[in-house]
Order: C-alpha cells, then sequence, then structure tokens
C-alpha cells in the first residue's frame, strides 16, 4: 500500500480539494505510478485526522477526473492512462491559485471565473500527439517568422471548419490568425479607428474585462440594452456594433431571428459593420447552434472566434474573419505590430482539426457540460425557485436574476464561498437593470451541484441579518 505524504493545511478548509489536489500531482509528477492501489478511506483518513467522508470525496473527484479507477473487492487504484506518461509538470494555475489564494474564502474547488472551461478535461494526450506529429513532420524553415496572418494549413482547416460548423462564409485568404478573440477585437479595432472616429455599439449589460481593450483600440463605446431578445437594435445609435449573438454574455441571451434580421439590416442600410464574438458558439446544448451572422453578410460582418472554451484560454489562439480589404489590413497590421502567432501551436491546431480530434473533444465536453448544467439548473429549481434562472440553452454560465431582497454582490460573494465561480453582473452594466449574478457550470461536478445551491439557500436565507 502506498506511502501517500499528504499534506493538509487546516487553515484553510476544503480538505477534500486538497487532498484530491495532492494526490493528482503524486500521479502527474509520477510519484504514484499506474496501478499503485490507494489505502481505504478509512485508514487514510484516521491518517490524516479527517472523516472518511472527506477522503471518499476526494477519490471521487479522481475517479471522475480518471486519475483513479475504483472497483469493489480491489480497492482504488491509480489508472494505467493517467501514468502512462510521468512526466514532472508544474501545477496547474487554478490549483496554483486556490493554493495561494484568501484565507476567508473556501479555496475554490470549481476555478475562478465563471466563464472558463473545465481545463482538467484539457485533452493533454491527443495534443501532445499532434504537437508530436508536428515537431516530426514540419521542415525546418517553417519554424521561422511566417505570414503574420498566420500559417496557411491552419487557415485551410479553420476555413473548412467554419463553414462547416458555423455556416461562414469564409476562405483561407480571408482569415487572420490572432491570440484570441481579444487580440482580434483589437486589431479590427484599431484598423477601424485609423480609418475614421469610431462610436461603437456595445451590449449592455457585456463584458467588462473587454471594455478597456475597446476603449484602447480607440472606440468611442455606446452601450444598447439587451432585453429577452437580444440587444435592442432601435436603441443603437453607432457606427459599428460589437455583439455575441450565439449566447449573449452575461445574460446568456441567444440573439432571436427578428433581432438578426434587424441587425443585418441595420449594417446593410448604414454600410455598418458588426463585430461578431462568436462566444461559446461550441457549447449549445439543446438543438443545433445557430449559424453565424458572418454567413449572412460576410461584406458586414467582422467574426472572431477561439479555442479558449474548447480547449483553453491558456493557448492564446483565435482567428478573425473578415471582408477582403479588412482582412489584408489587420493582417498588415498584425505584422506591424508583432510579427504574428506561434507557429508550433497553429500546425497542432490544424493536425488536430484535419484529425477530427477537435470535433471529438467537442461532443465529449458537450455531453459532460450538458450533464453539469442540468444538474445546477436541476437544483436551483428545487431549492431557490425564486431566483430566475435565464441564458441555459448554451454556454458555460448561468445567468440568475435574484428576488427582491438580494444583493447581487452579497449572493456572488456568498457562492464563491461556496466554492462556486461567480460575479455579480453590475460592473457589468451602465444602464440600469435587475440584480443578477453570473455562475459558471464548467468546473462544477454533477454530483456537487444540490449541496453548493443548498449552501446558498442557507447563506442567503440569513442575508438580511446583517
Ligand atoms: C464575451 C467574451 N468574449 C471573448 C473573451 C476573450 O476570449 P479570448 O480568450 O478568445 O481572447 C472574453 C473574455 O473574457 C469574453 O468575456
Amino acid at each position: 500500500m502506498a506511502d501517500l505524504h499528504i499534506r493538509i493545511d487546516r487553515g484553510t478548509g476544503g480538505f477534500a480539494g486538497q487532498i484530491a489536489t495532492e494526490l493528482r500531482e503524486s500521479i502527474r509528477g509520477g510519484r504514484l505510478t499506474a496501478g499503485t492501489r490507494l489505502p481505504a478511506t478509512r485508514d487514510l483518513a484516521a491518517d490524516l485526522q479527517v472523516s472518511r467522508g472527506v477522503v471518499v470525496e476526494a477519490y471521487e473527484q479522481l475517479v471522475a477526473e480518471g486519475f483513479l479507477v475504483s472497483k469493489v473487492g480491489a480497492g482504488t487504484r491509480v489508472t494505467s492512462r493517467t501514468a502512462a506518461r510521468p512526466a514532472p509538470r508544474p501545477r496547474e494555475p487554478a490549483e496554483r491559485d486556490r493554493r495561494a489564494s484568501n484565507t476567508q474564502a473556501r479555496p475554490s474547488f470549481y476555478g475562478h471565473r465563471p466563464t472558463s472551461p473545465d481545463l482538467g478535461h484539457f485533452p493533454r494526450e491527443r495534443w501532445l500527439a499532434a504537437v508530436r506529429h508536428v515537431l516530426t513532420t514540419v521542415p525546418s524553415d517553417a519554424f521561422d517568422y511566417g505570414d503574420p496572418g498566420g500559417v496557411p494549413e491552419l487557415r485551410e482547416e479553420l476555413s473548412a471548419y467554419l463553414r462547416r460548423v458555423r455556416a461562414a462564409d469564409v476562405r483561407p485568404e480571408g482569415l487572420v490568425i490572432v491570440g484570441g478573440v481579444a487580440q482580434g477585437l483589437s486589431l479590427a479595432l484599431h484598423v477601424l479607428t485609423q480609418r475614421r472616429a469610431l462610436r461603437l455599439g456595445i451590449e449592455d449589460p457585456t463584458s467588462h474585462r473587454q471594455v478597456p481593450l475597446l476603449r484602447r483600440a480607440g472606440a468611442h463605446l455606446v452601450p444598447a440594452p439587451v432585453d429577452e431578445e437580444g440587444i435592442d437594435v432601435r436603441a443603437l445609435n453607432a457606427d459599428a456594433v460589437l455583439v455575441t449573438p450565439a449566447h449573449q454574455f452575461p445574460t446568456g441571451v441567444v440573439l432571436s431571428p427578428a433581432r438578426r434580421a434587424a441587425l443585418m439590416e441595420w449594417a446593410h442600410a448604414g454600410h455598418r459593420i458588426i463585430l461578431e464574438d462568436d462566444y461559446d458558439a461550441e457549447f449549445r446544448f439543446d438543438r443545433d447552434p445557430v449559424g453565424c451572422l458572418q454567413g449572412l453578410a460576410p461584406d458586414r460582418v467582422i467574426l472572431s472566434g477561439s479555442v479558449s472554451k474548447a480547449l483553453a484560454p491558456g493557448l492564446r489562439l483565435g482567428w478573425v474573419a473578415a471582408p477582403p480589404d479588412l482582412a489584408e489590413a489587420i493582417r498588415r497590421a498584425r505584422g506591424e505590430l508583432d510579427l504574428g502567432s506561434p507557429v508550433i501551436e497553429q500546425y497542432a491546431l490544424a493536425h488536430f482539426l484535419r484529425t477530427g480530434g477537435y470535433d471529438k473533444h467537442l461532443r465529449r465536453m458537450r455531453r459532460e457540460y450538458r450533464r453539469r448544467r442540468d444538474a445546477l439548473v436541476g437544483a436551483l429549481a428545487g431549492e431557490l425557485p425564486e431566483i430566475r434562472v435565464r441564458g441555459i440553452e448554451a454556454g458555460l454560465h448561468v445567468y440568475l436574476e435574484l428576488p427582491p431582497g438580494w444583493d447581487e454582490r452579497r449572493t456572488a460573494r456568498a457562492a464563491r464561498e461556496l466554492g462556486l465561480s461567480a460575479e455579480s453582473v453590475g460592473p457589468m452594466r451602465e444602464l440600469p437593470g435587475p440584480q443578477a449574478v453570473v455562475v459558471g457550470f464548467a468546473r462544477l461536478p454533477a454530483h456537487k451541484a444540490a449541496e453548493a445551491v443548498r449552501g446558498l439557500k442557507v447563506r442567503m436565507s440569513g442575508q438580511d441579518v446583517d
């Protein structure tokens, strides 16, 4: 039986999470190898002086993540897959953050941003295979400075993918590879604001993290309200607009057919530009995703997307599809600003797309996220029916409109203290709106949802006391 050397920090709580983290690290670092049998939960609990339930929870988490297998009669063992390549690696940022994080709040078991994917599901093996393929097949010359618009192989694969999956009307030469939607928007606005002063309509509420980059690119921001159908097109007084039609952030509204038509009309009539952030398009749960706006008006729409939700934000890989003259201007701007994106990752993504790995991963994650969403939405309906849950058709977060008397900041704080990733919506709006919070479910295992929501109910039922 393995001697586990687990250290618990008794000052911070969240013991199950701490034990799971220590075990995960030991497996990844190769200290616990394939097939190693772990101590019985009762024995480990006694060693660590915690309740048995805490150890059961930690083991269950690692079984769910695929690090351990548990069989009646054979105990709990390290799986062979995870230990096949026992290379030491740095801690995951979420784990590191959790460890370094405050002492008041319980360490977040589920990550910090409500919009982040579950990074524990990053397809490490398949990505490694893609990088290995690149390093063994691509000629050395390919690793020189390349086209600032991106590696041609990736532009080919992506344009085929976007045509097939997003009904985009895009050719490889109309695509520029960038470091995520954030950089794509920066570059596009940089080009547009150099041509003319730009009043940019933005959705209200909107992604507050994007606002500084939009301003820095020189745009004058003009908020327009979002209702049950999406952005109110009649309220738009601007030269261009930035929208998230597939799943509005933060309300989660999918732009209605009538509003799509109105937005198209608005753009055509005034020769205006639509910046389409294809946010959350990968994760539409209850029916097929709606095609992107760009496919309807490729001469008016600049589409940007990234692998931040599908794979990981840290890859900083994304794309912009634009009308030919703008695509060329964006490509040139990229060349002048910083000479382009890293090429090995671009080749790896091209390989991943070509061999079907990307689709396969998305199919798997869609099923998993749907399970997690259903668990959270079900728990909310059962325990807190007074909350209005919106935006559940797609994406990795839900938007909760709070009942009278609930304060959004306190609710978000209480949710975070329970380990949920949650943010209040106030900082995301300029126009008045209801008290609301955004709660992410990507890192909330389905079996944890009910407990988390019950915890929230208990905390919020005492909220008028202080
Ligand atoms: C609505 C929205 N779109 C895009 C992004 C940025 O995505 P990327 O990682 O592709 O730059 C964010 C990040 O906060 C966001 O909130």
